[in-house]
């Protein structure tokens, strides 16, 4: 029996297992370059018809159809009254029997309001629970591609993590049970066929503080759909370990002594930060709450950055910035619903037809409707998560150049964009400030000062980060560990301590 460390991140997510000496990492992704790290989006699909509309929209729609008749009804009864000789009265007492039977066919009704709805039924209209219940799962590559082909034959869930802390309505909470559930059931089948053995421990990692304005309410509800979601995954143990305290339990290794490190790992979604006294006399030790001496996180991650990049310089191109034919700026908030993917119900407003409809009047009045016209194009075909995904994409391509050319050509054949790192940089300019606040605030909270500094996540691996943390702690050594493994290696060393 093996217990294995899950680091389910908001953009990636990576399995280990640790045998005390050495990490091996699952493979969960064939399709992509680094089969050991696979993205956390889900793509629910349906190949063929899409399933048979909720039980009391039927009935809303039944109703709907019954009050039809029941008018015709009256008006027949009317006319009946008003009948001039026993032929006309015959007509409307025998039209008058037909529609009673038709007011009380519930099966015929039925059949006919299914009808109805299945016509203009589309995936955007079914509840986040009927598409877990009833779609398909592809997971990382093979998903994201497939919804790239066919995004109107099922829905993306571009990052399940950023909607555990939210505030949930009607069966949303089960379907993200359900979605990561299946996630997670996927990774232990993973790690049950390379490990060839059973896996029913897990040490899950989680942030300091998940995404969403709830505080310490949506901390719990996101730890109970985890949990939850990892007993319907067939795990028998599971356990919890802060995000920063993993990725310290990895550099732990490398260290000779007794030594304070900071530790700031900033990945996708949200930033983790630990003051943690490491040592390797305490490498063993399953319980260290007492070497923590100070945590900090917040819901400030790379997907923000890549939202930014496209306010601040994909937008002005989409007529973000000008302004109506009378000279008032067309509403700004346009481009923010159009980037919102971390908040389905306005996600879905934003999709929505009067909102289409809206962007059209506003295009027929605009200054500049031409470019208006790619805004309405992202909002009718739902391209809002390819679109977040290209400026994630130009955000890591900045990372190694100094100016791209972001194409963007499905959404126009021609249309493309061009960002340089200054453009990067402006962009970040209110993002670095809360982070390296978020820092500064852990530092305070430390009772005594750190000795060494690790930077870990995803995001430290752009130049304009690591540069503005390193400026604001010039004094600190840095240890050198991996942007993407340190906190999946971490959990994997704490899930073999719980197996000893
Ligand atoms: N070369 C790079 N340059 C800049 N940013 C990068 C680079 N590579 C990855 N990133 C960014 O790092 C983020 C993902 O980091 P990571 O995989 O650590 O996050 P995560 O663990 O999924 O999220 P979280 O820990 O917040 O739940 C993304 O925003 C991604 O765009
Ligand atoms: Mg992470």
């Amino acid at each position: 029996m093996a217990a294995i460390g899950i680091d389910y991140g908001t953009s990636n997510s990576e399995v280990v297992y640790f045998d005390g000496q050495q990490h091996q990492f699952i493979e969960l992704d064939p399709l992509s370059p680094t089969p050991c790290k696979i993205r956390s989006s889900v793509f629910v699909h349906y190949t063929d018809d899409l399933p048979l509309p909720d039980a009391n929209l039927v009935e809303d729609k039944v109703a709907q159809l019954q009050r039809a008749i029941k008018t015709k009804l009256d008006k027949a009864k009317e006319s009946y009254y008003q009948a001039k000789d026993p032929r006309e009265e015959k007509i409307f007492s025998d039209r008058i029997d037909s529609l009673r039977g038709d007011f009380h066919n519930r099966p015929a009704l039925q059949q006919h309001a299914i009808h109805i709805l299945m016509e203009d039924m589309t995936v955007q209209d079914l509840s986040l629970s009927k598409l877990v219940e009833t779609g398909e799962f592809l997971f990382g590559e093979a998903g994201f591609s497939r919804y790239l082909k066919n995004p109107d034959k099922g829905r993306l869930i571009y990052s399940p993590k950023n909607f555990l802390g939210a505030s949930l309505f009607g069966g949303q909470q089960d379907a993200f049970i359900g979605i990561i559930g299946k996630q997670l059931s996927y990774f232990r089948e993973c790690a049950e066929k390379q490990l060839n053995t059973k896996v029913t421990t897990a040490v899950i990692g989680r942030p300091v503080r998940f995404h969403g304005t709830r505080g310490e309410q949506g901390n719990e509800q996101a730890l109970t759909i985890m949990r939850a979601a990892a007993m319907a995954a067939g795990f028998e143990q599971v356990e919890f370990l802060q995000e920063p305290i993993a990725a310290a339990y990895n550099i732990e290794r490398q260290l000779t002594e007794s030594t304070n490190v900071l530790v700031v790992d900033i990945g996708g979604g949200t930033t983790d930060i630990c003051c943690i006294q490491l040592s390797p006399q305490q490498l063993t030790q399953l319980d260290r709450r007492g070497d923590v001496h100070s945590v900090t996180g917040t819901r400030i991650g790379g997907m923000e950055c890549d939202k930014n990049l496209i306010t601040k310089t994909i937008a002005p191109t989409m007529g973000d910035g000008t302004t109506f034919s009378h000279g008032l700026p067309i509403p700004p908030t346009y481009f923010s619903d159009m980037c919102a993917v971390d908040n389905i119900p306005r996600l879905n407003n934003f999709f929505s037809e009067e909102y289409g409809l809206e962007i059209a009047q506003t295009m027929s009045v605009a200054s500049h409707p031409e470019l208006l016209k790619r805004l309405r194009i992202v909002q009718e075909q739902k391209l809002s998560a390819r679109l977040v995904n290209s400026a994630r994409l130009a955000k890591e391509m900045l990372s190694d150049k100094s100016h791209i050319i972001l194409p963007l050509k499905y959404i126009q054949d021609d249309y493309q964009v061009s960002i340089s790192t200054d453009d990067l940089r402006r962009s970040m300019t209110s993002w670095l400030h809360r982070v390296k606040r978020l820092i500064t605030e852990c530092l305070d909270a430390s009772p005594q000062p750190p000795q060494m500094l690790f930077i870990t996540g995803g995001m430290s691996l752009s130049p304009i980060v690591r540069q503005e943390i390193l400026d604001l702690l010039p004094d600190l050594p840095l240890m050198e560990g991996d942007a993407f493994n340190s906190v999946c290696q971490g959990l994997g060393i704490q899930a073999s301590k719980l197996n000893q």
